[in-house]
């Protein structure tokens, strides 16, 4: 090597030492994937958004969520069969999608459970809210937060629905919870369980005739153009539920845990006041674009369904108990 060469290499050397020096000590950064179904204009998405922001400044960007919207890394049951495996780190999934996980979860498909928003937050905020969250750890399944997903409202391609006989008959789309299909079916419809990602092209096709969900989710998911008249029955308040696999909840640090749940918790307050507001603006945006919304006699609607509470407390008395102490919650 001549000498000029081996002084080039000292120089360069040196300059990286420099330069490294500069960086500090070369920090790993976690990355976390949370993929989900829905649009990222939804204010179920935003709140993960939060999360998102919450935790890289809570970690000091030692963890990153990277978000994947819109069922891109697959269904919400896909979603929550890969934080079984380990194969996704978090997910955000309907507590009726969570009923085949943990049975706890079909408490919330109780066709109007909750008395107003003040009881159905005094519950899920309370002792029994928290324990229906960790139901599904053993299943590799926790539960952080609770989303607002408002209530849910029928919808159809065929008929103006006001009054439950106007239902008979009809094919219905589900999400996958054997809750839903109950109460579809003691309302006279026929369930059919369909992913979420695939009713735009079922209800194009007359695969189903009509569907339920709450407004933001009936306006961005389209569902409007092909569904002219909206109920507002409001019959169930599922919520969603933010979800981390316990594969990923195991591997982090306890500090890194109480991020994540700290995160989580934030997330949550800031995402329950941006629904309102959404819900509003999706139902404006759909009667702009020419949709009926109907308000019906709720109670009409009730009375079909009520019965569903007995029977799911003789057919499953723990979920019957939960259910009883959900109703007993308090502001
Ligand atoms: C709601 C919920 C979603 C769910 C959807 C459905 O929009 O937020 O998580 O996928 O309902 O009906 O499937």
């Amino acid at each position: 090597m001549t000498l000029r060469r081996s002084n080039a290499l000292l120089l360069l050397g040196t300059l990286l030492a420099v330069l490294l020096a500069g960086c500090g000590p070369v920090r790993s950064v976690k990355v976390i994937k949370l993929a989900h179904a829905l649009d990222p204009s939804h204010p179920v998405h935003l709140g993960m958004a939060r999360f998102a922001a919450r935790l890289a400044e809570k970690s000091g960007g030692r963890l990153r969520v990277d978000l994947y919207p819109s069922g891109q890394l697959g269904s919400e049951r896909e979603c929550i069969e890969l934080l079984q495996l380990g194969g996704l780190g978090m997910t955000k999934a309907s507590s009726s999608a969570l009923e085949g996980f943990a049975a706890e979860f079909r408490v919330f498909g109780l066709p109007f459970l909750f008395r107003d928003e003040a009881h159905r937050w005094a519950a899920l905020d309370g002792e029994v809210g928290r324990e229906i969250l960790l139901a599904a750890e053993g299943k590799f399944l926790r539960g952080l937060c609770y989303y607002d997903a408002g209530t849910r409202n029928f919808y159809t391609t065929k008929r103006r629905v006001v009054r439950p006989e106007d239902l008979a008959g009809l094919k219905i789309r589900t999400q996958e919870s054997p809750m839903a299909i109950r109460m579809v079916r003691a309302l006279g419809a026929s369930a059919t369980p369909i992913a979420f990602g695939e009713l735009y092209t079922a209800l194009q096709q007359g695969v189903v005739d009509g569907a339920e969900n709450n407004p933001p989710s009936f306006h961005l998911s389209r569902h409007y153009e092909l569904c002219r008249h909206y109920v507002l029955s409001e019959h169930t308040a599922v919520p969603d539920v933010l979800l981390i696999s316990t594969h990923l909840w195991r591997q982090l640090t306890s500090e890194e845990q109480r991020w994540v749940q700290e995160a989580a918790g934030e997330s949550e307050r800031h995402q329950r006041e941006l629904w309102n507001e959404a819900t509003r603006r999706a139902l404006d945006a759909v009667r702009a674009a020419g949709v009926e919304v109907i308000e019906p006699e709720k109670a009409l609607f009730q009375e079909r369904v009520a019965a569903l509470h007995e029977e799911i407390a003789r057919e499953l008395p723990a979920v019957g108990e939960l259910a009883r102490r959900v109703r007993e919650a308090r502001p």
